[in-house]
């Protein structure tokens, strides 16, 4: 595009900031600025001015999961259908690693943090051992793929090789990158990250199989015969990966997905629940549940909405491909957003400044036709890092690891 085509462009959406320094940029960067502002997609901005857009939920029900102790009195034969999935090389892994990680403070990949105390033991580290349990009891390597964003992608590869892929096959890791999206003001314009960057940040891990496709390797875990994946989050060093007996239940359930929950640990946890809306299966985050939602129990006591979400789902890839096109509600999120002021000086916020736009994976279990529920134990397959110290930290995770047996 040509300066007088980004300018009307940018004039027509009132987004003219963007080109407020180009007059003093090289030639070559005068070219970068456009080329970057041309690669905006602008419609998630529509989210501020469009308040129908946002998400209208339908009616709620419970969802109840198969419980630990089904899953115990039939792990024989799940595991035996999930480990044969595992040699047939039908389950794939995908690793949501693209995130920013705000919240820790560290700004490097989250996947690079030594989570060690009397040696090195980094969250990559961790998951990949996890997933090498599978390996050896399955005697075959499980194709993983890593998803980065722009920001980390070279840093998470390299750190990779430079561990030697932690033990594992490097033939059968691959990586690829998410989308990114633009970080605007609270009046909707976008921030200049440089004089000839527009601020973008990813756009949440809701794009995780657009990307995976459109990065050709559906294509080459096709070559493996891969009909099933395993996305799961980076921060959960306790996460068990292409675990056979959840695949083994969620094929055996004849569900086209599956997804991992706990036990709500208090009725106002702040966790997403697997429910029902509309019939078809949801996730709800924990603000939109009524306090009557909250406490309300069946006639033996149990609690009605009680299954929290971990961020570990099996996904169908026949189903996915089906649903690639459906457009997943974008949602907006308060963040601190560095960026050049008026003057082009630097700022980096300590408050949150503005809004980022993300899509989440959590969305599109509202999509599948059906989801298998199958309850873990929180303390054995759930420890997030998500900040420093307090409720799911480093502190609490590092407590966990010890109390499974790893030694850290
Ligand atoms: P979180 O919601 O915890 O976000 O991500 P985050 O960016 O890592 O951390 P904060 O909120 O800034 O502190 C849950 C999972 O989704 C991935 C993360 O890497 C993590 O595994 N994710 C998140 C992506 O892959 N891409 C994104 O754009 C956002």
């Amino acid at each position: 595009m040509l300066y007088e085509d980004v300018k009307a462009m940018l004039e027509k959406r009132g987004q003219e900031q963007l080109l407020k320094y180009y007059d003093g940029l090289s030639d070559s960067d005068k070219e970068e600025l456009l080329c970057n502002i041309e690669k905006i997609d602008f419609s998630v901005l529509d989210m501020l001015s469009s308040p129908e857009m946002k998400q209208v939920r339908g009616v709620i029900e419970p969802l109840s999961a198969l419980g630990m102790d089904e899953i115990s009195a039939k792990k024989d034969r799940y595991n035996a259908v999930g480990l044969d999935a595992v040699r047939k090389g039908r389950v794939g892994a995908i690793l949501l690693a693209g995130g920013q990680g705000t919240r820790l403070g560290f700004d490097r990949p989250k996947g690079t943090y030594n989570i060690g105390v009397n040696r090195e033991l980094y969250i990559f580290e961790c998951l990949i051992n996890n997933l090498m349990d599978v390996v050896k009891e399955s005697k075959s390597w499980v194709p993983i793929a890593v998803m980065t964003s722009n920001i980390n992608h070279e840093h998470t590869v390299k750190f990779f090789k430079e561990h030697g892929y932690f033990g594992y096959n490097s033939e059968y890791v691959y990586f690829f990158m998410q989308d990114m999206a633009p970080a605007a003001d609270y009046n909707g314009k976008i921030y200049l990250e440089s004089e000839k960057k527009p601020a973008m940040s990813p756009n949440g891990n809701g794009g995780w199989f657009t990307s995976f496709v459109n990065a050709g390797l559906l294509g080459e875990f096709r070559k493996y015969g891969v009909e099933w994946l395993n996305v799961f989050a980076v921060d959960n060093v306790l996460q068990r990966i292409a675990d056979p007996c959840f695949v083994g239940a969620t094929i055996d359930s004849g569900c086209v997905c599956g997804a991992k929950v706990v036990s709500k640990a208090a009725p106002d946890e702040k966790i997403g629940l697997l429910v029902k809306e509309d019939g078809k299966p949801s996730i709800v985050e924990y603000y939109e549940m009524t306090d009557e939602m909250m406490h309300s129990k069946d006639e033996n006591g149990n609690r009605l909405y009680n299954y929290g979400v971990i961020l570990n789902y099996l996904f169908n890839v026949n189903e996915m491909l089906r649903v690639m096109e459906d457009k997943l509600p974008v949602h907006v999120v308060e963040k601190k957003i560095p960026h050049i002021d008026e003057n082009g000086n630097m700022v980096k916020p300590s408050e949150p400044n503005g809004y980022k736009f993300e899509l989440l994976v959590l969305d599109l279990i509202h999509l599948m036709r059906d989801c298998l529920s199958y309850e873990v134990d929180r303390e054995k397959e759930f420890a997030p890092v998500k900040n420093l110290t307090g409720i799911d930290s480093v502190e609490s995770a590092r407590k966990l690891l010890e109390k499974n047996g790893v030694a850290i």
